[in-house]
């Protein structure tokens, strides 16, 4: 087996393994043996992996992530194949993966070494770093593919805003940056008052306090927004349906806020606005190559430097929490041998 990386391959390392007991789940750093990885077509080296909301629930025990155990944690990752069973992926590839069941019933990315299965794998395309990529990760991917689905439905740039919730975290800011780069007005609604300036910086022309929209709605009020990119649910999400101009939409792809959704049909039935789920996990990696190309085409990769942060993989515990108390700003990239 060849090892194009700089690092020789290991009998045994270090990774985030989460095993069930009488209680529910324990989250620690253990030891695996290379021979523990699951049988899969394709090793790779990982080099980053990232924090998401998702990824925060699962270490935390706190969210029903996980679904077999042992089961080693990250729902994303990236890096260069060290051998492949696969004649789609030789050693030395750059690839990545987000979602496709990482960290739910596929092992993941919080290990230096993986073994995936090769239809999971995206090659990485050459706009962007390993470590740019893992500053994308999962929340990129679900902000272009809410981009996408808002195109499908018809929606392009005019001079009503497009509201994005949430607007300070990963899928946020990622959906601020993308929609500003395509030409769309961007109001920005954030808890955080200390971000405006970051949420400006990323192409927002308003930022609006989130208390504001995290109240109870009336059925249908004005026209305020084009359609819009929510990451929070609840009230917020209702709030944003009743205030969607006609034929507007708004793509829901989060529940930051709250799983619960008091709207009326009126939106609906009056003015034609489209509510419209997003699945980044469950779109299958053939779709998420498309998502990879439009990514690679409207965002810079100076764009995704200036949402992320490198951390360890070390200080995975205390960054689960910071994200769940929605302390994060924009997105973590944890390098995996750190
Ligand atoms: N459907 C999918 O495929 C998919 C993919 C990725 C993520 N998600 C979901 O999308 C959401 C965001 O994920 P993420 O990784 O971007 O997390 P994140 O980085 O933590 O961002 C979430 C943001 O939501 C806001 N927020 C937090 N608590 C809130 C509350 N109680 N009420 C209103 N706003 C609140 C905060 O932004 P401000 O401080 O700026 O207000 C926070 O930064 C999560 O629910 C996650 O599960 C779904």
């Amino acid at each position: 087996m060849s090892n194009p990386g700089s690092y020789p391959l290991p009998d045994r390392f270090d990774a985030v393994l989460a095993e069930q007991d009488a209680e529910g789940y324990r989250c620690r750093f253990a030891p695996v043996a290379l021979s523990d990885l699951p049988d899969r077509d394709v090793l790779v080296e990982v080099r980053y992996s990232s924090l998401n909301y998702k990824d925060a629930l699962a270490v935390t025990g706190r969210g029903k992530i996980i679904r077999q155990s042992p089961m080693v944690l990250g729902i994303d990752l990236a890096g260069r194949v060290v051998s492949s069973g696969s004649s789609r992926f030789r050693p030395g590839d750059a690839v990545v993966v987000t979602g496709q069941g990482l960290s739910e019933t596929e092992w993941g990315g919080y290990s230096p070494w993986q073994r995936v299965r090769a239809e999971s794998l995206i090659p990485l395309p050459p706009a962007f770093s390993l470590a740019q990529a893992m500053g994308i990760g999962t929340a990129g991917v679900t902000a272009m593919l809410s981009v996408m689905a808002l195109e499908r439905y018809g929606l392009a740039p005019t001079p009503r805003p497009m509201v994005v919730t949430g607007a300070g975290g990963g899928v946020g800011s990622m959906a601020v940056a993308l929609l500003a780069r395509l030409g769309y007005p961007v109001a920005a609604v954030t808890g955080r008052a200390a971000l405006h300036d970051y949420l400006t910086q990323l192409g927002a022309r308003q930022v609006l306090d989130r208390s504001a929209l995290a109240q109870a709605s009336p059925a249908l009020g004005n026209e305020r927004w084009a359609g819009g990119i929510d990451s929070v649910g609840g009230k917020t999400l209702a709030y944003l349906l009743a205030h969607t101009a006609a034929h507007g939409a708004v793509a829901a792809c989060g529940l930051a806020g709250g799983a619960d959704l008091p709207v009326t049909v009126f939106p609906f039935i009056l003015r034609s606005v489209g509510l419209l789920g997003i699945s980044s996990s469950s779109t299958p990696a053939a779709a998420q190559t498309q998502v990879w190309r439009r990514l690679a085409r409207d965002l810079p990769a100076s764009v995704v430097d200036s949402i992320s942060r490198v951390e360890p993989l070390s200080r995975i515990f205390e960054l689960a929490e910071e994200i769940l108390a929605g302390g994060v700003r924009g997105r973590i990239i944890l390098d995996v041998r750190a």
